[in-house]
């Protein structure tokens, strides 16, 4: 079975750039489904069900998020979906809207995918995401599971990737918007990057446009942000995972530049 994931679309130079790709990548490696990270979908910050929509017609069919994906929410119903997780160790309060995982159909096969945000430097007090999958894997014993570990520290992601090698099936880390060259297949047989990149403008602060950043870093302070324009690069891996031991036999990193 094969998973394409793209790391986070950021803003329409994002979308754009992923219309343009998605369609030579789809038939040059036939994926079976295709993920990506929308947290910075809608103008760098946040998603609606517009710029969701508009990616579903591009060929995702599923969505993970993170951080980001609490602001710039326009429209609420984007929880009422059912192709969206935002992660799984937010605390469970009604006031948290969405889901932590979801049920994908594969080839008549289930998958389950789950979001986890980690913990270090990143500013939100949420659970551990480590004891929160544990228990998830306690749950969900002998199930086929995909994460996208949204997270600032490669060494909580690869240890993440470690902790859990053998366990789930394919761990992609995403949030730093800068793809890591260490795709691959751990010893226990989890396909693993420590980041998956981002889909957005190339000559950007990750996505953003860098002018607008160099007055931030100059003075302190937060300023008015646009997304970048043109060059933008589409960022990702395609994965292959055997149904019947659900180990990954081989992860490749995806990489374009769209002019
Ligand atoms: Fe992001
Ligand atoms: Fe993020």
């Amino acid at each position: 079975m094969k998973i394409i994931f793209l790391g986070d679309i950021v803003g329409k130079t994002g979308r754009e750039a992923v219309k343009k790709v998605l369609p030579k990548l789809k038939k040059k490696f036939k994926p079976d489904i295709v993920i990506a990270n929308c947290e910075n979908i809608s103008h760098g910050s946040g998603a609606s069900n517009k710029t969701l929509d508009e990616m579903k017609d591009a060929g995702i069919n599923y969505f993970t998020a993170g951080n980001h994906i609490f602001k710039g929410v326009k429209n609420g119903s984007i929880w009422e979906r059912d192709d969206l997780v935002r992660p799984l160790n937010y605390p469970s309060d009604s006031r948290v809207p969405g889901v932590g995982f979801l049920k994908m159909k594969i080839l008549g096969e289930e998958i389950l995918l789950v979001s986890l945000q980690g913990l270090v430097f990143m500013p939100e007090y949420i659970e551990s995401p480590f004891r929160i999958f544990k228990e998830f894997l306690s749950e969900h014993k002998n199930k086929l599971v995909v994460v996208d570990f949204h997270g600032e520290a490669t060494s909580e992601k690869i240890t993440f990737g470690l902790a859990f090698d053998g366990k789930a099936s394919a761990v992609f880390g995403t949030h730093t918007h800068i793809q890591t060259a260490d795709e691959r297949i751990l010893p226990g047989g989890t396909a693993y990057i420590t980041d998956a990149g981002m889909c957005g403008s190339q000559n950007s602060s990750i996505g953003i446009d860098f002018q607008e950043i160099i007055k931030h870093f100059e003075t302190g302070l937060k300023f008015k942000t646009e997304p970048g324009e043109f060059p933008a690069i589409v960022c990702g891996v395609l994965v292959d995972i055997d149904f019947s031991h659900r180990k990954a036999k081989k992860i490749t990193r995806i990489f374009e530049v769209v002019k």
